[in-house]
């Protein structure tokens, strides 16, 4: 299906099942997004989100992150990589990697991530777990700005759902999923229309 004339282009780097890119890849073939994803581009070369970019047309590439000998020497590799499809959006979608602050500077305010809680609570990993073990009332997922200290940039979306007393990691993990996959398009949405921008103050976009 053609882009709009007007699409964001944006590459997606994931490691993962890429469920978040099929929810992105499914907005905008419904004409939701203005955008077009240029390339998915994974560390891994098992990732399942490249069937599902290949199957929808999507450009992709494998960066290993083994075959290089040190962050920095592969974030220099990838940031070219990213920047030879001039993105005006780099999306997180499960890239599971420390990035260093000279490749999040280099798209400071055009880089987002979608993290598995209610941010500031649960950054990094196991946040399922955590949440129910900390006795939280409540759980949801996060889209934020990229910045340097981990999970800690200005939050775009926010959702959440209850926790209840039998939930399990995996039972809450699969509702904050579907959640995900609603408001990672509707930030997405949001930033091509220009209603968002980043703004260097913390909390809010
Ligand atoms: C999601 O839970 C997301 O919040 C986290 O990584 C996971 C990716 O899932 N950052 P998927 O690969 O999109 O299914």
């Amino acid at each position: 299906m053609p882009s709009p004339s007007n699409a964001l282009p944006i590459v997606v780097l994931l490691s993962g099942q890429g469920s978040n890119l099929q929810a992105i890849i499914d907005a905008a073939a419904q004409q939701a997004l203005p955008i077009e994803i240029k390339a998915v581009i994974s560390n891994r070369a098992d990732a399942y989100g490249l069937v599902r970019a290949e199957q929808a047309g999507i450009a992709t590439a494998v960066l290993d992150h083994k075959r290089f000998a040190n962050r920095q020497q592969y974030d220099h590799t990838l940031r070219e990589l990213i920047d030879d499809y001039q993105p005006g959006l780099v999306v997180l979608a499960g890239f599971m990697r420390i990035l260093s602050d000279q490749f999040v500077e280099h798209y400071l305010g055009r880089m987002i991530n979608i993290h598995p809680s209610l941010l500031p609570k649960h950054k990094g990993l196991h946040t399922h777990q955590r949440a129910i073990e900390a006795g939280d009332k409540e759980h949801g997922a996060s889209v934020h700005f990229v910045t340097p200290a981990l999970d800690s940039g200005p939050i775009i979306l926010q959702e959440s759902t209850e926790i209840l007393g039998n939930d399990t990691a995996e039972s809450l993990a699969e509702r904050v999923h579907a959640i995900e996959h609603r408001i990672y398009p509707e930030a997405i949405r949001r930033f091509a229309c220009g209603e968002i921008h980043f703004s260097a103050n913390p909390e809010k976009a």
